[in-house]
């Protein structure tokens, strides 16, 4: 009883909750010819996303990893008319192919792909966001996490990918950058008051991995 059942159970749950669409399809189709790598959110988890941006009222969202433009794809069908997303990608290639992707989706208009490593535009972005999903490099989350909260409203989520990395989050001794960068982040989170946080654990087609969730609290909090 794991991935295989892991993954049953997700496509399960996709097929009633997050059936196949065929801008995502289409998404995902371009995204292995172009050969990007398959490591896009499931379509569970985009759901969740889209449920997590909605239920913050997110009318102004930032990504920061926009790979073939998935998950923004579902990100961006969260917000209200007028609503307005940010993505930001180092790869150019990453980013051509996400510009097509959300074109096709209709979402040109409403998502705006910026080329660069993230440390480089995110002081160059006017807040506030609503709601901001961090899937890139992951040695550098708890800067994003810094920026993603300056860059916030008060009632804001944040939400951080990849942070369980199947199970290696516990694992003090490990000598890998990533979770170097995951335990830093529970380590920020555990120091500062303006985020109301925890980490989920979660399995599913993607294997054992977890979201963190920081709730950006009001100031007088
Ligand atoms: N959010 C996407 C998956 C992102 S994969 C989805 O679920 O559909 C991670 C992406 O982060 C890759 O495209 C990678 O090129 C990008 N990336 C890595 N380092 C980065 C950096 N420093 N700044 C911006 N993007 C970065
Ligand atoms: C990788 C990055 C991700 O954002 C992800 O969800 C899975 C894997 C990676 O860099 O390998
Ligand atoms: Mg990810």
């Amino acid at each position: 009883m794991h991935q295989e059942q892991w993954t049953a159970v997700d496509t399960y749950i996709a097929e009633r909750l997050a059936p196949a669409d065929q801008a995502r399809d289409a998404a995902l189709r371009t995204a292995a010819e172009s050969g990007l790598p398959p490591i896009a959110v499931s379509a569970a988890q985009g759901k969740l996303l889209q449920v997590l941006a909605t239920s913050v009222g997110a009318r102004s969202i930032l990504e920061i990893g926009t790979l073939a433009g998935y998950s923004a794809m579902w990100l961006g069908r969260a917000l209200p008319p007028g609503g307005r997303m940010t993505t930001v990608e180092a790869d150019p290639v990453h980013a051509e192919v996400a510009r097509g992707n959300l074109t096709r989706a209709g979402l040109a208009e409403v998502v705006d792909v910026r080329v660069g490593r993230a440390l480089d535009v995110l002081p160059e972005l006017s807040g506030p966001f609503d709601f901001t999903f961090i899937d890139a490099d992951k040695a550098t989350i708890p800067e994003y996490v810094r920026w993603a909260l300056a860059l916030s409203r008060p009632g804001a989520l944040i939400v951080v990918d990849n942070v369980v990395r199947g199970g290696a989050l516990a694992d003090a001794d490990s000598t890998d950058e990533a979770v170097a960068g995951v335990r830093r982040l529970h380590d920020l989170l555990a120091e500062e008051p303006g985020l109301l946080a925890t980490t989920v654990q979660t399995v599913g087609a993607k294997g054992y991995d977890g979201f963190t969730l920081a709730l950006v609290l009001p100031a007088d909090r």
